[in-house]
């Protein structure tokens, strides 16, 4: 999605907005431009179609010099890339410029009356219409022409403004999508996501909605849009400036991946230290008599994070015994759900920011369900818009395939599940201590499944040529195998499903034969003898087949293997095996999630796909 970086100050703005938005590549863009303030009181802007390598050529052959600025990737939405779709866009009178994220949706309108007025349109963008709404509001405030500009808008939008008139300003603002404002010494900055500014400066003010910053070197004001002063907290940003590096790590795909081990301790600390102990949660805001008054969960989501949803449904269910539902949160809209008193919503995201997710959070609320988010980013519109928060603990996830975030996710989860079943006394003593030791055990068996990365890419390496996969499980593990899916799909664009192996024969085992391969999670317990049986239908049909088992488990590699085959035949080929350590059934979604995770990067990194940037694809999608 497109990205924001402005500075103010008394170095080179644009190589602090080129170094930010590299900080932002990550999210995904088609192209990118810079304006500065220059000394001579113009503005000089530069804009450019593809990376940001070819930005940076673009500024070695001819600098721009200024030190006031604001920089812009662009993820297209209105509009296809090109040099006049991207921003920043500039007024009629070139004295204003603006950059944005966000969609105005009453842009027709607001443009067909600018046009009636004499001012001229050179893109096809929502955004334009911004920066000719302030030059006709301009009358030597810019953050009054800015405020008035803003009274028209309708829609979603993050605006970094400078003026060639206002030249020691920036102005920034913000309705439903985020912004920051960094703070420095003798220079602040603008971002659209703490990340990009984190090596400048630890300090920054969160933006809320229908706020308004005046930014310049020595100072930042931030105001309501009557001109309200507001005194705003500043947060200080818990993670080192090289948190967002990859260190040693080829991808960043591949550092998160191997920073689970960490990262589970991390969400396990102050939650749960004992398998004797009780669970605790902060900042959930429940009482024990609300948890114990639900009727009705309900986990929302997009994606991977709906995926962990999925895994939340099965263990509110079975663990605290409420009937629950994940819902798509693209779909939870269009179903206009009927809510019920008594209802608690779970917003799972990492962002926290994910357009549809947040209108399904505002929707829920509407209709008087109680909001907990399980979120990544601390402070992020999701997460101040729910009632309560359990944070996954995850630090910066920048790789655009999900996965510290989610095994962390259901983490958090399954705590939440566990925290109300205590409440409500719906497990037994017995129970709860057999999942909390396996708990407690999976920083030691996520270390394990990643000192076995060999073996999974030794499965990769026989299956990264194929076309297509099919991933099957049953059960807790049913969102597994969609993870697994969607993990190998969205980064080496090999075609991937996922069924529950109850389907099999309602379809997809027409799809079955040498061209593609099937996943079976198939861990020992109470989908075990189902899933050994898929597996030999699977086989009889000379499907390549990869098992998914716990430790220990000798069958299943023979399983529907056929001694009498010829050896070129598959039918006559062992299954190919990812071990995971045996664990709690309930458990068991984390560890599958990590060699699955590693299956789909080394497929993707052996087809020499751009593992951290895959096509088309954005981290956060902050519009709908
Ligand atoms: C896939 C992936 C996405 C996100 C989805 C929701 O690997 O990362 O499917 O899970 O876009 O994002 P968040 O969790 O930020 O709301």
């Amino acid at each position: 999605m497109c990205g924001i970086v402005g500075y103010v100050g008394t170095r080179q703005a644009p190589d602090i907005c080129l170094a930010g938005l590299r900080r932002l590549e990550y999210r995904g863009y088609d192209s990118a431009g810079i304006c500065v303030v220059t000394d001579g009181g113009d503005l000089d802007l530069r804009k450019v179609v593809g990376k940001l390598d070819v930005m940076q050529e673009s500024l070695d052959e001819q600098p721009l010099v200024g030190s006031v600025g604001i920089g812009h990737t662009r993820w297209a939405t209105h509009g296809k890339p090109s040099v006049e779709n991207s921003h920043p866009h500039l007024s009629t009178n070139g004295r204003i410029a603006v950059v944005h994220n966000g969609i105005i949706e009453n842009y027709q309108e607001l443009r067909a009356q600018l046009e009636s007025e004499g001012f001229v349109f050179k893109s096809q963008t929502d955004t334009e219409v911004m920066a000719h709404l302030v030059e006709k509001y301009y009358d030597g405030d810019l953050r009054e022409a800015a405020r008035k500009a803003v009274l028209d808008l309708q829609g979603a939008f993050a605006f970094g403004i400078i003026c060639a008139d206002s030249p020691d300003e920036m102005i920034a603002v913000r309705r439903f999508s985020p912004l920051v404002v960094g703070i420095g010494e003798g220079e602040n900055y603008i971002a659209s996501d703490m990340g990009a500014i984190r090596a400048e400066t630890d300090k920054v003010y969160v933006i809320g909605d229908d706020e308004l910053c005046l930014i310049t070197r020595d100072g930042i004001e931030i105001t309501d849009l009557e001109l309200n002063a507001i005194d705003r907290e500043v947060y200080v940003i818990p993670w080192p400036a090289d948190a967002a590096a990859k260190g040693e790590h080829p991808k960043f795909m591949h550092k998160e991946i191997f920073e689970q081990p960490d990262a589970i301790r991390a969400c396990l600390a102050g939650r749960l230290s004992s398998a004797d102990k009780p669970i605790t949660f902060e900042n959930i805001n429940l009482t024990e008599d609300e948890i114990k008054s639900f009727k009705r969960v309900v986990f929302t989501a997009c994606g991977t994070a709906y995926h962990a949803g999925v895994v939340g449904r099965f263990l509110m269910e079975r663990v605290a015994k409420i009937p629950s539902d994940a819902d798509l949160a693209a779909e939870l809209q269009q179903r206009d759900p009927v809510v019920l008193d008594d209802t608690l919503c779970v917003i799972v995201s990492q962002s926290g920011e994910t357009a549809d997710t947040l209108e399904g959070l505002r929707a829920m609320k509407a209709k008087g369900s109680k909001i907990v988010g399980v979120i990544n980013v601390v402070d992020s519109s999701i997460a101040r818009e729910s009632d309560g928060v359990a944070y996954i603990q995850a630090g910066p996830e920048i790789g655009v395939a999900s996965t510290k975030a989610y095994s962390l996710q259901i983490l958090t989860i399954e705590l939440l599940a566990l925290y109300f079943a205590e409440i409500r006394g719906t497990v037994s003593p017995e129970e709860a201590r057999e999942i909390k030791e396996c708990l407690l055990r999976l920083p030691e068996d996520a270390q394990t499944l990643l000192e076995r990365e060999d073996d999974v890419l030794a499965v990769a390496k026989k299956h990264y040529d194929k076309s297509s996969a099919l991933y099957l499980a049953r059960g807790v593990n049913l969102p597994s195998a969609m993870e697994g899916a969607l993990k190998l799909k969205e980064i080496s664009y090999i075609h991937a499903e996922a069924y529950s192996a109850g389907e099999m024969k309602h379809g997809p085992i027409a799809l079955v034969g040498p061209d593609m391969f099937v996943l079976s999670i198939a861990p020992e317990g109470p989908t075990y003898d189902e899933m050994i049986g898929n597996i030999m239908e699977i086989k009889a049909r000379s499907g390549p087949m990869v098992a998914v088992a716990y430790d220990g488990d000798e069958k299943i590699e023979q399983t529907g293997v056929d001694p009498d085959a010829d050896p070129s035949d598959i039918a006559g080929r062992p299954n190919d095996m990812i071990y995971v350590p045996k664990t709690h059934e309930y458990v068991s979604p984390i560890t599958i999630a990590i060699p699955l995770q590693l299956l789909a990067y080394h497929m993707a990194d052996l087809r020499g796909e751009h593992i951290d940037q895959p096509r088309n694809l954005a981290k956060t999608v902050t519009v709908k």
